[in-house]
């Protein structure tokens, strides 16, 4: 039976772990070719193994998000490896979090230039094919704190609403050529990321959250195959908070 993905290729960022590792697997559980893309090749060279032993192509990339030739030049070897990219996840992402009156330009800028830049470059450069072939999907993975915002992170929250506003932006720039672009808004998920938090903060966040549990990136990676898959075809522009109830718009 064909699963609702085969012929695609997709390209995940920040692939290496966390979310993005299982987004790659999803994505391929369900019938994708899969581009795992980290800063280091050696850290998706073991992911790249794992989809290939579900029969799916793959491919290892070292690919930093935030250096444009970077990602100019991974479209010429994603080609020639296994194609033109039909999926792209901007899911790499980094936090530096501190309170405004202690945050150096530095801090901001970084998670700027990853979080947002790199959106903008990979969305670029990769939808030009999407836009020649009339089809293609675009994810972002943004945060519910792009949303509420967050005491601590007005870098993180700055470039994550950014990126809600480039995804309706170019949902409506791309419609036409039958490309959609969605955000995943996610709420507190299990990875290294939130680990850094406090049991304490922790524990106060369950209080905020409908479901009563933190999420695991599984709960993501099934909305991003669902958004990548046939079903979702008309579905663009929107920011799909998943959070276990934490906003309720
Ligand atoms: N974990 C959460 O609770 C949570 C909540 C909301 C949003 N998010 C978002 O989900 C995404 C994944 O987060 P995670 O929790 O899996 O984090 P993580 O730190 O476990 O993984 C982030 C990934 O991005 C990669 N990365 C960082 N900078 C990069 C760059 N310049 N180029 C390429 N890759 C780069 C890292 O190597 C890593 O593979 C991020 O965009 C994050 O902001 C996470």
């Amino acid at each position: 039976m064909s699963q609702p993905l085969e012929g695609q290729v997709a390209l995940v960022t920040g692939a290496s772990r966390g979310i993005g590792h299982e987004i790659a697997m999803e994505l391929a559980r369900q019938g994708a070719d899969v581009v795992v893309a980290a800063r280091s090749k050696d850290r998706v060279e073991p992911v790249a193994q794992e989809i290939e032993k579900l029969g799916r192509k793959s491919l290892a990339l070292e690919l930093d998000v935030a250096n444009l030739e970077q990602v100019q030049e991974s479209a010429k070897v994603i080609g020639e490896a296994l194609g033109k990219v039909t999926v792209l996840v901007n899911n790499a992402g980094v936090t530096r979090d501190q309170l405004l009156a202690r945050m150096k330009a530095d801090d901001w800028n970084q998670v700027l230039q990853i979080n947002l830049n790199g959106t903008f470059y990979c969305t670029k450069v990769f939808s030009r094919d999407m836009m020649r072939a009339r089809s293609g999907r675009i994810i972002n993975i943004s945060s519910v704190i792009g949303t509420i915002g967050n005491a601590g992170q007005t870098n993180y929250a700055a470039s994550k609403a950014a990126v809600h506003g480039l995804t309706r932006s170019v949902a409506k720039e791309l419609g036409s050529r039958g490309v959609t672009v969605n955000a995943i808004a996610p709420g507190y998920i299990q990875t290294a990321m939130t680990q850094e938090l406090g049991e304490d903060v922790q524990a106060s966040l369950l209080k905020s959250i409908p479901l009563g549990r933190l999420g695991e990136p599984g709960d993501i990676a099934k909305v991003v195959s669902f958004l990548a898959s046939p079903s979702a075809a008309y579905i663009t522009g929107q920011v799909i908070h998943v959070d276990g109830g934490m906003v309720m718009a």
